[in-house]
């Protein structure tokens, strides 16, 4: 008897650690900014293991989003081509500064599918998800909407010309309808202000929980604690336009046809979806490491994607019932004489 108490007990206090990097977007190589990360979660996940502890590292490539649906629009080739071509390359150049992924996966991959899915559900069945009409530029020419950076025009507030969609070198930002003279930089067409529906996650619903999980519990650096406190959760949270619609480069979502998941929505599902991969090779179960108290999960990001992954992200597990992070460990850039 005692001794099973005893064995018991030993596995109950294993600790299991499944450890994330950002996942790199496909639209581009690797760089040394990125190695940062990389590097630091690597020799993270390689002490862990010299401890003994049973730790899974996993990570993927970001496939999905305008940026890489326009780039094999002009290549003239199909995305799953382009982003096969550049999972190669990156792969090839993780595996050159010895970076060992227990697993590497895609956004564009079956399991990731699934589980955008299956929360997807959650968040309806939770009443959080709303309609509403939003008017963007959209680009005759090329057929698409036009997000922020495909678009220049005149700044309203100043009058300078050639300004980004979104703000100019004056100080002022602004929404891209409200541009002067807007141009598409795709075509070069002048482009139109259209409606479209899109479907909107209410953050705000969720104050209470990311206000208790983001300011306690020890998940976040002191920093990060304040810096969501003072810019997010003294004020209701916005709606997060979580659609965009066709066309676009991603996974149609199912209850809504000719609306596309935002990227920043697949995307860190596909963590969970990397997870999984590992898992069906190694005859494991994901709930062991997503849906358990014994598991402890880490993220390590850079402090630009912040907000996704310490108010969307956990808002999205608590929902659909995963585990919540233990940690997201937030790293500066990688300057070099001042510059990003
Ligand atoms: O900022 C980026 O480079 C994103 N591709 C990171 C995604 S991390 C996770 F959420 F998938
Ligand atoms: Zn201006």
């Amino acid at each position: 008897k005692n001794n099973e108490a005893h064995l018991h007990g030993a596995i109950m206090t294993e600790r299991r650690i499944l450890v994330t990097s950002a996942l790199p977007y496909a639209n581009g190589p690797i760089h040394l900014g990125h190695l940062v990360e990389y590097i630091q979660t690597d020799i993270w996940v390689r002490f862990q293991k010299l401890r003994g502890r049973r730790c899974v590292y996993v990570c993927a490539d970001d496939t999905h989003g305008t940026a890489i649906m326009i780039r094999a629009r002009q290549e003239g080739r199909r995305e799953e081509a382009l982003i096969a071509e550049m999972q190669r390359a990156h792969e090839r150049d993780f595996a050159g500064f010895d970076i060992a992924f227990d697993n590497y996966g895609s956004t564009h991959s079956p399991e990731n599918r699934r589980f955008c899915e299956e929360i997807w559900r959650s968040l309806r069945q939770a009443d959080l998800v709303v309609e509403r009409n939003v008017s963007q530029l959209y680009d005759p020419q090329a057929g698409t909407f036009l997000a922020d950076r495909f678009v220049r025009g005149t700044c309203p507030s100043c009058g300078r010309p050639d300004q980004p969609g979104d703000s100019c070198q004056c100080g002022a930002t602004y929404t891209p309808v409200d541009l002067i003279d807007p141009v598409s930089i795709l075509s070069g067409a002048k482009p139109e202000i259209r409606e479209a529906k899109h479907l909107f996650v209410q953050l705000e619903k969720l104050h209470d929980f990311l206000n208790e999980w983001t300011q306690s519990g020890d998940h976040l650096q002191p920093e990060v604690v304040n810096y969501l406190k003072g810019h997010f959760l003294d004020e209701p949270l916005r709606d997060w336009d979580i659609s965009r619609p066709a066309p676009y480069f991603g996974f149609e979502i199912p209850d809504s046809p000719g609306n596309y998941w935002y990227v920043w929505f697949d995307a860190p599902i596909g963590y969970i979806a990397s997870t999984q991969q590992w898992c069906d090779r190694h005859s494991g179960r994901n709930d062991d490491w997503w849906r358990s108290d014994q598991t402890e999960i880490h993220h390590f990001i850079g402090k630009d994607i912040t907000y996704f992954h310490t108010l969307f992200w956990p808002g999205m597990l608590k929902v659909a019932g995963f585990s919540l992070p233990a940690k997201v460990h937030i790293h500066g850039f990688l300057t070099v004489g001042g510059e990003k």
